[in-house]
């Protein structure tokens, strides 16, 4: 990240941890969980017994990699392939052989927040697929859909994989959804992972695990503002809490103060007050069926047109196009 990317990052954190800590009630964006701490401790989730998702993304890809790579380009024209919120790549790495293996033309775009994600992904793959044409950029998803259009004018698959779509509620899913579709040309797809609504213990499960490393995820917002900001949240006196809820799909986090306490933000020069069992909102990963699928799709002026699932039906990737 350079330093201007940097400095945005920087006030963007100052701006809503400012909001978000002297609203009632309060909130906090996970985006902030993820600095290099965050995204390792994000790694650990992923292979956590708990968080189903990764591995059913993972299933769908090694079972329908044939036809997924071939919806991507049915008249082998060629194309960028552009990753929102890459990550470490693992599962988009079966895609990546599977496309090397099929002799596509294509050029690998994967953009994340986390400089970190990206440069390592880019070393790791010219080990590991030194075939794959890559170039990476670092930048926060809605600023990137601004610049979308002008990567390049070859057709686009837009990959957003890992159900990041669930970290925004609807109305923002929407407006994400409606901004990729204004980024879209005519024949450009989008390949998304929604997680799947299913038993709520599940659920609850994947948010608290047993190891309680999703509570230490869940807390690196708090040790990041003690870092970034010059504040002194002493980590021992907030739990981490899980909440879902069946009828909306929306599975919560929040940080809870187990007692009354004052915390002092230097950076800010703020004093942020917490009752005992005041709770600061920090997540939602929303959970979807086709009909909540194809609603947002409808509202955002895209269709669904083939979707691919695991065996227990626990997560879906869906390919989605313009609806004209
Ligand atoms: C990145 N995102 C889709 C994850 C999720 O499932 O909401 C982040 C996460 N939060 C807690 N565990 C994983």
């Amino acid at each position: 990240m350079d330093c201007k990317e940097q400095k945005k990052v920087m006030s963007l954190l100052e701006k809503e941890v400012h909001e978000g800590l002297t609203a009632f009630p309060k909130y906090l964006s996970s985006k902030f969980f993820y600095d290099q701490i965050g995204d390792a401790l994000f790694q650990e989730i992923m292979e956590l017994p708990e968080y189903y998702l990764t591995r059913a993304e993972y299933e769908i890809f090694n079972t329908h990699k044939t036809d997924i790579v071939h919806s991507f380009d049915t008249n082998n024209e060629g194309f960028d392939l552009i990753e929102l919120g890459a990550g470490d790549g693992k599962k988009t790495k079966v895609l990546l052989q599977e496309l090397i293996d099929q002799k596509r033309d294509f050029k690998y775009i994967p953009i994340d927040i986390s400089e970190n994600a990206v440069l390592g992904l880019e070393k790791n793959l010219s080990k590991e697929i030194p075939n794959v044409n890559v170039e990476g950029q670092i930048g926060e998803y809605f600023e990137v859909l601004d610049r979308l259009k002008e990567i390049s004018d070859r057709k686009k698959v837009i990959m957003f994989l890992g159900s990041n779509i669930g970290n925004l509620l609807h109305p923002r899913a929407i407006e994400f959804l409606k901004k990729m579709r204004d980024a879209m040309h005519k024949n450009d797809l989008l390949f998304i992972g929604f997680d799947q609504k299913k038993h709520p213990q599940k659920v609850l499960d994947a948010y608290n695990d047993q190891s309680g490393v999703t509570a230490a995820f869940n807390k690196n917002v708090l040790t990041r503002i003690n870092k970034e900001l010059d504040a002194n949240f002493d980590l021992n006196k907030f739990t981490h809490w899980e909440t879902y809820n069946p009828e909306t799909g929306t599975a919560k986090s929040y940080l809870v103060s187990l007692e009354k306490q004052t915390v002092d933000i230097n950076g800010l020069s703020l004093e942020i007050h917490f009752e005992a069992w005041e709770s600061i909102h920090t997540e939602i990963s929303q959970k979807y069926d086709d009909t909540i699928v194809e609603w947002l799709t409808k509202e955002s002026g895209l269709k669904s047109v083939k979707d691919f699932t695991d065996s227990k039906t626990q997560f879906k990737n869906y390919v989605i196009a313009k609806n004209k």
